[in-house]
């Protein structure tokens, strides 16, 4: 049984919160004889607590709260009933070891279900090669029901219990999932929760007056509100509408954080916590095994505030944990929050999101390759890396979405760089509108007013690959260097191991068209994937790179785990790291210029006798310096 491996009750609810209490006779009552009560009861008995707790903070003050509780957690039972006995074997394997995903072994990939394989039986016949490369995650992009052709590629969810019928049927997800599973390849899914489509029903149920579904939407007679809010707004998708807010057909406003066919759910109305957590546990009954949590950073609204990143998206960030620890406990969540350093790892923690994105490291490497100074880079790796104990980054090089700055304009000052000036350079570096850049890359939500802009490009033409620079490949494979060594989930954007390049023909696509993203969202390329074994074309020669440094990272225990020591090498354009093992260290050095670069003696004088570059698999003396061809990283080992 399970219960030896879950965590030791909050000492005694039952008899300091009486509505802990109250709310566990209540379930117990419906449930206490059903075979299936026990396992969730201990659940129950370990999380309550929290989730309570969490929900109280938001709807606490409310004379249903207590009802709303117990009908959560009756519905919650449901889905564990349900969920299949595989999964539940899983559950209390992952409860037992609750590390699992540090480990070196774990690798990501991250593709379009439509682009990369067609359906969810084509992603099937594609897990050999996800096992070729190594995957043990697979994150498959939105592949729910959505409106046509305006989806937002899936993050506009109609049903999140019906897939688009193009891609195939729930049953065949979830056979899919299955099926990764037995490989050892986790399924990673969208839990996308800010926002609907507007054609979900609870959308079409507000829209035709459904009271209880008006209250799940934020919707406005008139502008006075919007107004009002919009005052302390940022823009996020400007291109397609000014402003948070779209104009309903009927003259009222809604709010739309993103596309106007995105409509944000209103938190405040506790239906909605309970509605979303349904999907959530069907989701996760699938087979899915991490949710990314989309948009966290915007659950939340307040008048006269941003609107992002408040507490209260914490508190449901925390109650969506501590209730998928309940009925779906190995379900992990990886939070989605592209914005200031300081917010984005105010959402990880083990009772919140067990892993997060970094934006920080991802648009730091960018950087880095522009200016060919890795100040900024060293010291986000410095400051800004490490995380609490049973937590994790996901490491990315491209991901489906625009490369924001998302750097601190404090951090930078430190090196008497202008964020906004510093910015507005990258920007015109990598839309290729400086002399000299390498990149090809295009300009996402250019917004002249405020002089913001994102970058859209695939990772190899933004490293020179399109426009036939010497270095592309070699760019390309010591970004994808860091990502597999600094500590965390590396994650592959597929086709960037055989280096896909833009694709302008997006345009011709009236769902695609108006959004610069999908060209770097190409279709799977089957010439250049078949080209992946000859090191002659630069498709071999990525992936060659790429399955030396997995193989490498696999094999080598000292790069579990997430913490790392940065290691100043005195010159501008190394980058250093260490990473700590039992036994043995590893130092990571870094060339982000296209000239060779040297790491004196003296900066190395503390690594003792000869050591070995693993990437390149040769003897190297610290005593004598280090040299480093243009790119070139080495991965030297250290005995402890
Ligand atoms: C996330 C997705 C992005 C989408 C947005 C709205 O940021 O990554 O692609 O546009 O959410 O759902
Ligand atoms: C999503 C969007 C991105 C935007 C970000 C804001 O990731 O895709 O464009 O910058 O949200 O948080």
């Amino acid at each position: 049984m399970a219960s030896q491996a879950i965590t030791p009750a909050s000492k005694g609810w039952h008899t300091s919160d009486k509505q802990c209490g109250r709310v566990w006779k209540a379930l117990q009552a419906l449930h206490g004889k059903h075979a299936q009560w026990p396992e969730f009861d201990a659940r129950v008995r370990a999380h309550l607590g929290v989730l309570r707790g969490e929900l109280a903070a938001l709807y606490g003050q409310r004379d249903d709260f207590e009802t709303f509780l117990i009908e959560l957690l009756d519905a919650a039972f449901g889905s564990w009933v349900e969920r299949p006995a595989d999964l539940k074997a899983l559950d209390r394997q992952r409860e037992a070891e609750p590390h699992w995903f540090e480990s070196q072994k774990m690798l990501g990939g991250v593709c379009y279900v439509d682009l990369f394989a067609g359906t969810f039986t084509g992603v099937e016949a594609q897990i050999p090669y996800f096992k070729e490369l190594g995957l043990t995650y697979l994150h498959l992009m939105p592949p729910f029901l959505c409106p046509e052709p305006h989806s937002d590629g899936g993050y506009a969810v109609s049903s999140y219990r019906q897939t688009k019928p193009s891609l195939g049927r729930i049953a065949d997800l979830r056979r899919l999932a299955e099926q990764l599973r037995k490989e050892g390849i986790s399924l990673v899914l969208d839990f996308v929760f800010n926002h609907t489509s507007d054609e979900h029903e609870w959308a079409q149920g507000a829209l035709g007056g459904d009271p209880h579904y008006q209250d799940f939407f934020y919707i406005f007679p008139d502008r006075k509100q919007p107004d009002a809010y919009e005052l302390t707004l940022r823009e996020i998708f400007p291109d397609e509408h000014p402003g948070a807010f779209s104009q309903l057909a009927d003259g009222r406003w809604v709010w739309t954080t993103f596309h106007s066919y995105q409509w944000d759910l209103n938190y405040s109305n506790p239906a909605v916590f309970q509605a979303m957590a349904g999907e959530m546990l069907f989701i996760a009954n699938l087979g899915v095994e991490f949710l990314r949590m989309d948009a966290v950073a915007f659950i939340w609204k307040q008048l006269g505030t941003s609107c992002e990143n408040l507490p209260q998206a914490h508190n449901l960030l925390r109650a969506y944990n501590a209730l998928a620890r309940i009925a779906a406990p190995s379900l992990l969540f990886k939070s989605e929050a592209i914005v200031h350093p300081d917010d984005v790892v105010s959402y990880i923690s083990p009772a919140e999101c067990q892993l997060s994105y970094n934006p920080l490291q991802m648009a730091l490497l960018w950087n880095t390759l522009a200016t060919r100074e890795v100040n900024l880079l060293q010291q986000a790796l410095e400051q800004r890396h490490n995380l609490p104990a049973g937590t994790a980054w996901v490491n990315y090089v491209r991901s489906h979405d625009d490369i924001g700055w998302t750097f601190a304009d404090e951090d930078a000052v430190h090196f008497g760089i202008n964020g906004f000036n510093h910015r507005q350079f990258l920007n015109r570096f990598y839309v290729n509108r400086f002399a000299g850049s390498f990149a090809r890359g295009v300009p996402f939500q250019d917004n002249p007013v405020i002089g913001d802009c994102r970058i859209s490009g695939t990772a190899a033409s933004l490293c020179g690959l399109e426009q036939g620079d010497p270095h592309a490949v070699a760019r390309l494979l010591l970004l994808y260097s860091v990502a597999l060594s600094s500590g965390g989930i590396p994650l592959i954007y597929l086709g960037d191991e055989i280096g896909a390049l833009n694709d302008a023909s997006y345009v011709n696509d009236p769902g695609k068209a108006g959004d610069s993203r999908w060209v770097h969202r190409p279709a799977r390329n089957e010439a250049r994937y078949a080209q992946r074994q000859d090191p002659t074309t630069d498709a071999g020669r990525i992936h060659a790179g790429l399955r030396r440094l997995i193989a490498l990272r696999k094999h080598l225990p000292v790069l579990q785990g997430g913490r790392l020591t940065a290691f100043w090498t005195h010159n501008p354009s190394v980058l250093g790291y260490l990473r700590q093992g039992d036994s043995s260290r590893l130092l990571v050095l870094g060339n982000f210029s296209e000239f060779e670069q040297y790491v004196a003696a003296s900066v190395l004088a503390g690594i003792p006798g000869t050591t070995v570059d693993f990437v390149g698999n040769t003897a190297v003396d610290p005593r004598q310096g280090v040299r480093l061809a243009p790119y070139q990283m080495l991965w030297l080992g250290i005995p402890a």
